[in-house]
């Protein structure tokens, strides 16, 4: 055993588990390509600033939640990026997307970085699947990236999540708001937490946020942005809702909802899942027009987007036991070498085997044949192919289905016809 133990937060993913993350990031790929977004890498780490104009400075993951260090004493601070919108509004913005085309659809799989205290479901390094809809800002495109996250829930047969929705309006909107938002908190400012206190001066919005169960009891009788919306930003938040009524995607409008990054306006979304425990929020996102311009463009980019927690996913999937029907990676033959002095003919073998395309296993330690089975049923082997003198000579040779117990003897020729029908009706195309 290694005297070394993974960092408080993050986890190993051995290949069973790999195989799970490989059949949703393929779902991903498969769904965005059907939307129309195209994959964008980005690095893991960026310039503190960065995040800290993006996410702003009065929340918990800029506050508390960053990994930042410093390359060499006069260098900029860095940080692991904790989220990735930022980094692709910076990455669209430095390569001047928006000269080439208006809208831009990009949507991206990757690690995150966040200091929070780890418990089930919240991890330090954790890892995401979004999308992010950058240069149209209606309706329609907050309705288009919720339909692609939703669809995504769909095909990994994931049922009974709640989409809850909000609108934090316009900045116009959340300037009155934040008004009556002092002007309600001032009599209770000293039951109000320290981190509140300071919230009250420079974003009162976020107290309505706060994890504090005695704060979130005073906020239950706080005043609703929806009651300062003008006419121009309830119709906007209808039609998102009359978009998602359309397709039949269920929501319930909480009026309570600001998420934990400042960047927000208009429509701002979560999905919760009651399997999740504390954590429950398996995926979240909504519009964000002013990012680009507070990232220093002379303009703003409208554009809106969402991200997914894969831990999350996993761990919602688990409970509604969807794993099981995830394809397995397991070979489809275990080749039984019965003599030692046929071991090279047996990689022989076993190459033309793989050559044609089937997946293959063999023994390369020289163990009995005893072994060699026991090993091809650990590791799920759909059929043993049975290599001794007789097959040797004849060119036939026995294949054992290992679920069924049925035998047949063949050429190899002929095996890998079968196994390639095989195949073909288990695909069902
Ligand atoms: P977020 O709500 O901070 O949004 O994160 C999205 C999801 O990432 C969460 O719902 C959760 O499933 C997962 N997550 C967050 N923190 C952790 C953690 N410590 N451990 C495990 N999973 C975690 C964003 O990141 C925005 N960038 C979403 C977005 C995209 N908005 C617009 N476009």
């Amino acid at each position: 055993m290694s005297q070394y133990q993974s960092v408080k937060g993050t986890r190993d993913i051995f290949p069973e588990e790999a195989a799970q993350w490989n059949y949703v990031e393929t779902i991903v790929h498969k769904l965005a390509a059907l939307y129309g977004f195209r994959e964008i890498r980005i690095p893991i780490f960026e310039y503190t600033e960065l995040f800290q104009r993006g996410i702003g400075s009065t929340t918990d993951i800029v506050g508390k939640e960053m990994f930042s260090f410093q390359p060499d004493p006069k260098g900029r601070s860095i940080t692991l990026r904790p989220e990735m919108t930022a980094g692709v509004m910076r990455a669209a913005l430095q390569k001047n997307l928006f000269s080439l085309a208006p809208v831009h659809k990009l949507f991206y799989i990757g690690e995150l970085f966040r200091k929070e205290r780890p418990q089930a479901g919240r991890q330090r390094q954790f890892s995401q699947f979004g999308a992010e809809l950058l240069g149209v800002s209606s309706p329609a495109a907050v309705a288009e990236v919720i339909t692609l996250m939703m669809q995504v829930f769909k095909s990994l047969g994931l049922n009974g999540l709640k989409l809850r929705i909000n609108t934090l309006g316009d900045s116009e909107d959340r300037l009155r708001f934040r008004e009556a938002l002092q002007a309600w908190f001032a009599p209770f400012h000293d039951i109000l937490d320290e981190a509140s206190k300071e919230r009250l001066e420079k974003n009162p919005l976020r107290i309505l946020d706060s994890k504090n169960p005695a704060m979130q009891e005073l906020v239950s009788g706080a005043p609703r942005l929806y009651d300062y919306l003008k006419e121009s930003s309830l119709q906007d938040f209808k039609k998102v809702l009359f978009y998602l009524e359309e397709r039949g995607i269920a929501y319930e409008i909480d009026h309570r909802l600001v998420r934990g990054l400042d960047y927000y306006c208009h429509t701002a979304f979560e999905v919760t899942s009651s399997e999740l425990g504390a954590q429950d929020a398996i995926g979240g996102g909504g519009r964000y027009d002013a990012l680009a311009r507070e990232l220093g463009n002379s303009a703003d980019v409208p554009a809106s987007g969402f991200a997914v927690g894969i831990e999350r996913l996993l761990i919602t999937m688990e409970k509604q036991g969807l794993l099981a029907a995830i394809p397995s990676d397991a070979p489809v033959v275990y080749l039984v070498v019965q003599q030692q002095d046929l071991a090279d003919h047996g990689m022989q073998i076993a190459w033309q085997l793989r050559e044609a395309g089937i997946k293959t296993e063999i023994d390369l330690a020289g163990r009995s044949m005893k072994a060699q089975m026991r090993e091809a049923n650990r590791i799920n082997a759909a059929y043993a192919l049975f290599l001794g003198a007789t097959e040797y000579e004849t060119g036939h040779y026995s294949l054992k289905n290992l679920v069924t117990s049925e035998q047949t003897t063949l050429t190899l020729e002929a095996i890998v016809q079968f196994l390639r029908e095989q195949r073909l009706q288990q695909c069902g195309n």
